[in-house]
């Protein structure tokens, strides 16, 4: 690594390339617990039927006055903490969410203000349920070629003010929280993020969305009054999609790394559907033990999810020092992606 000025990026010269680590880590999720139970009270719906399409059993709903920075600045507290890093010396700031605070300015900078990270340069990214992998391998590559030292990565959502709260097809399925990670370069000897594969396709992009609030369909009386302003799924064709481009994103990603599927000791997915991790298990010929799975507590926290499996597996020790992880992801867009990492922070 090259010395530098805060928050300036190494011109070509400068550059080297390094190994990055996961050397912070931490979560949040906010107090409401909102039961299948609460639910059958809300839409036509059961606890029994969401827990045979879905796994789920409950998810948390943030407070009326908590938005995605408020969940984000908490989780991100967490992982500077872990990482024993102070807030001036983060050099940049990705908030990867599709609930932003505003349309702008982006939720990083809201973050940075709350935390006081008053050198780091900080951006939003849009890319639904893989946000959280997105902006790991755009920080990683930052911090591999020296640009960057330290990176906040920070995936937080609050799913419940874009669901139709009468639309039980979705209403039943998503969650609030936050999840974040600190990269920075490996220590000594230490592998870090081996691999990364990412992928998208627009074509399908009508699948799942929300069709009004953006320069397309911009607000209007009528957009409210047609419940335009909700993320809508056609549910049975993104699960499909989902099933596959995870496969095989996680295929490649752990042949980019030359690792084999029997050496991965925990898989990490996007937390969208018990049944989704199932099939993913059985396709992978790897068992369910070996899954991070809390989608019966939390749903689907869209970008949060990942951080916030990987916050809750590593505290109650179940990831450990020198185990290889594999994360993969898939959400609107289509987006999708796989990472493969050794962790270790010492
Ligand atoms: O995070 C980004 C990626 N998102 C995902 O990966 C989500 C992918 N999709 C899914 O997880 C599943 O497709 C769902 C959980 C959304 C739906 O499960 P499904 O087994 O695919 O159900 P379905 O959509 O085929 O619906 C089956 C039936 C329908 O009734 P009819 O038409 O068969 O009479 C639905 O109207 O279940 C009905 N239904 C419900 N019934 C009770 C749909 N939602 C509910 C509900 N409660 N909440």
């Amino acid at each position: 690594m090259t010395s530098q000025a805060p928050g300036r990026i190494a011109s070509a010269a400068d550059r080297t390339v390094c190994r990055v680590a996961v050397m912070g880590w931490g979560s949040y999720a906010p107090a409401r617990v909102l039961t299948n139970r609460d639910l059958e009270r809300m839409v036509a719906t059961t606890h029994e039927w969401i827990v045979e399409r879905t796994g789920m059993r409950e998810r948390r709903v943030a407070a009326e006055h908590e938005a995605t920075s408020d969940l984000a600045t908490l989780a991100a507290q967490r992982a500077l903490q872990t990482a024993n890093v102070a807030p001036a010396e983060v050099d940049m700031i990705l908030v990867a969410t599709i609930t932003p605070d505003y349309p702008f300015p982006n939720t990083a900078c809201l973050v940075q203000s709350r935390l006081g990270c008053s050198r780091a340069f900080c951006f939003g990214l849009e890319a639904a349920c893989s946000g959280f992998l997105y902006g790991m391998e755009i920080a990683r590559a930052a911090v591999a070629t020296g640009g960057v030292r330290t990176a906040l990565v920070i995936g937080a959502e609050k799913m419940t003010s874009i669901l139709d709260w009468q639309d039980r097809t979705t209403c039943v399925l998503f969650g609030d929280g936050a999840g974040a990670v600190v990269l920075q370069p490996a220590p000594a000897g230490r592998r870090g993020i081996i691999s990364t594969v990412l992928g998208s396709d627009g074509s399908l992009a009508d699948l799942l969305m929300m069709p009004a609030g953006g320069s397309r369909h911009p607000a209007t009386a009528a957009t409210v009054a047609a419940r335009q302003h909700f993320l809508k799924m056609r549910g049975r064709e993104v699960f499909r999609h989902a099933v596959q481009h995870m496969c095989e994103a996680a295929r490649e990603a752990l042949s980019k790394a030359g690792v084999k599927i029997q050496d991965v000791r925990w898989i990490i997915p996007h937390q969208a559907n018990l049944r989704i991790i199932s099939a993913i298990s059985e396709r992978l010929g790897c068992p369910m033990d070996r899954f991070v799975v809390n989608v019966e507590r939390y749903g689907n926290t869209s970008a949060a999810s990942i951080g916030l499996a990987l916050d809750e597996a590593v505290r109650d020790g179940r990831i450990r020092d020198g185990d290889v992880v594999l994360m993969v992801a898939f959400g609107a867009g289509f987006t999708w992606g796989a990472t493969v990492l050794e962790w270790g922070a010492k």
